[in-house]
């Protein structure tokens, strides 16, 4: 019997790639999407796995969705990645971001303490939960000290993900991961704004690129690496959590550079500061320390931040170019 996957944020960045992942080992995958009105699988069909999948209708919001949604897929495992995932945008929705990345958690545990106690969870938790680092290094130990409403809700998954690993005994993990991109990530975020905007510049397509603090620094990997350490820490006899990062940081600015260098252009030419991008508080500085990952679950980055700039850049180019 092959076994039985849930995802909830199946349409996103990391639910694409880890739908792509489990399908091809053999898992039957379900992915729990909720109604929108505008199409949301465009990253399921670039991958080739939209006829695939077996869809369940359900928001997080809603406990009695998410229980239905673990009802019928009967899952081995459950991938909770469903959230209100634009730091951003959690200052303009505080209260849907809560409800969404906070409450959605408990909804997936208790729907699992309920009817499917033996289900492995795995909670997407985030390095913007260190926000105001309080270590030059963050690891599993590091306080934390989340900065905006987004980490702020995340911090509430997180520990009632530990909460129920410690109260019922469920197989629940939490994999604190630290920023990761590709060609599915979402336009909005720094890396994939930057890569569509050079190469709109390229082809004449765009003038400017308007950004806000460029001296903020992230450590960056690529999603299809993350999602595997995901995998990972469900197949473990033990449930934990798990710092996941490269271990290198890099200012938004050097992002810019390497993009831009890609398509012989200087990122100076173009860039505008806009304070219509500054963000009321500010995580200034991560970077992870992914040592636990290493030696537990064998883990490790395999791609550099050119190669995964590269990547996106090419499949911007690709894309623009057939507009
Ligand atoms: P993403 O591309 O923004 O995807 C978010 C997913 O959540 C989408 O499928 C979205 O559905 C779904 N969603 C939003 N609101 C929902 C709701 N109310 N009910 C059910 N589903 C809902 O994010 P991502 O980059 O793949 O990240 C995946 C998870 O990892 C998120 O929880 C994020 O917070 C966390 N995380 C991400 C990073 C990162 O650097 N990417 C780092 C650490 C943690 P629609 O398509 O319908 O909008
Ligand atoms: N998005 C955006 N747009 N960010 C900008 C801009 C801009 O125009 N200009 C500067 N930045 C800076 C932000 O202020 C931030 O310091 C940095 O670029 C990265 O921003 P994002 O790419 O939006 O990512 P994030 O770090 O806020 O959040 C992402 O990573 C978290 C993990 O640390 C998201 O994927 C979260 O969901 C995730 O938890």
């Amino acid at each position: 019997m092959s076994k039985s996957a849930l995802i909830t944020g199946l349409t996103g960045q990391d639910g694409a790639y880890l739908a792509k992942l489990l399908l091809d080992k053999g898992y039957r995958v379900h992915g729990m999407v909720a109604r929108r009105s505008t199409d949301t699988r465009w990253r399921l069909r670039e991958l080739g796995i939209e006829g695939d999948i077996v869809y369940l209708e359900g928001d997080l919001a809603d406990a009695c969705a998410v229980q239905r949604a673990v009802i019928k897929a009967k899952p081995d495992e459950f991938y909770n990645l469903g959230a209100q995932s634009f730091v951003g945008s959690s200052w303009d929705q505080p209260v849907t971001t809560a409800v969404v990345d906070g409450l959605g958690v408990t909804h997936g545990l208790e729907a699992i303490r309920q009817f499917s106690p033996e289900t492995r969870f795995y909670q997407a938790s985030t390095s913007e939960m260190f926000g105001l680092i309080q270590a030059e290094l963050q690891d599993e130990n590091t306080p934390f000290y989340p900065r905006s409403p987004y980490g702020v809700a995340k911090l509430y998954g997180h520990w009632i993900t530990v909460n129920y690993r410690e109260s019922f005994g469920l197989h629940a993990s939490s994999g604190i991961l630290f920023n990761h991109e590709s060609p599915l990530r979402g336009i909005e975020f720094v890396t994939r704004k930057v890569t569509d905007a050079a190469v709109r510049i390229k082809l004449g397509k765009q003038k400017e690129l308007r950004l806000g603090n460029i001296d903020a620094k992230r450590d960056w990997g690529f999603a299809g690496d993350y999602v595997e350490a995901m995998w990972l820490m469900l197949q473990q006899d033990k449930a934990d959590d798990y710092v996941v990062a490269t271990g290198i940081t890099t200012t938004v600015r050097d992002m810019c550079r390497i993009a831009f260098e890609h398509l012989d252009l200087n990122y100076e030419d173009y860039l505008v500061i806009d304070p219509a991008f500054f963000r009321p508080a500010e995580v200034e500085v991560l970077l992870g320390n992914a040592g636990k990952a290493e030696r537990v679950l064998g883990w490790k980055p395999k791609t550099s931040l050119d190669s995964l700039i590269q990547m996106m850049v090419d499949a911007d180019l690709r894309r623009i170019s057939k507009e």
